[in-house]
């Protein structure tokens, strides 16, 4: 079926089918290591809900799912300033292997932050697993353990991630024509 939203995009960066192959090609690397081991994976919402989702269909083993909401204090331009945490876990993740799903790591401030915040609850490990990585935009030091797809330091939408929170339900992954940005 076309989006009409299809029309805001200058480019199409990854297809429904790219995206499709590139989660099951995760969820095999993440079913290999977490073989016999108490996974329970955290989606961040809002933008990690449809990559999560099709995630963790793909996961052939029993895991434990939950969600949290996050949101900076605003200032963007900080790389120290910690999160509101909007949605707290309702797991124990005591002696669990936690695996973060993200939509997208750009300054990395998120998710370094959510690894310390839940590292004091006795998880046996932590790791982290993003759709999409912009290295360019990075102001902390983290790297994802595990991640779909890189991508420049442009302004994408789709597969979840948003504008002005719309766009999230485009299927595929696209960049953002400057003008529709602009004139917001
Ligand atoms: C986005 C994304 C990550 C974060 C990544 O969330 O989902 O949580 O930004 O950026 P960082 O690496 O610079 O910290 P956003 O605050 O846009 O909320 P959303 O998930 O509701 O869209």
């Amino acid at each position: 079926m076309a989006h009409d939203m299809i029309n805001d995009l200058e480019e199409i960066l990854f297809s429904r089918e790219e995206i499709a192959e590139g989660v099951r090609r995760i969820a095999q690397e993440i079913a290999r290591d977490y073989e016999n081991r108490q996974l329970v994976c955290v989606g961040i919402l809002k933008g990690g809900f449809i990559f999560m989702s099709d995630l963790v269909r793909e996961l052939p083993m029993q895991i434990e799912t939950d969600f949290m909401v996050v949101s900076s204090y605003g200032n963007n331009t900080s790389s120290t300033g910690a999160l509101i945490i909007r949605k707290e876990l309702t797991t124990d993740i005591r002696n669990k292997d936690v695996l973060i799903i993200e939509d997208i790591v750009d300054s990395g401030r998120t998710l370094s932050y959510l690894k310390q915040y839940l590292s004091g609850r006795g998880a046996a490990s932590i790791k982290i697993c993003a759709l999409l990585d912009k290295p360019e935009g990075r102001t902390v030091e983290l790297e994802a353990d595990y991640k779909v797809f890189e991508c420049e330091n442009k302004f994408v939408v789709g597969y979840g991630l948003d504008f002005a929170e719309k766009y999230r339900n485009l299927p595929l992954i696209g960049v953002l024509k400057p003008g529709v940005y602009k004139n917001a």
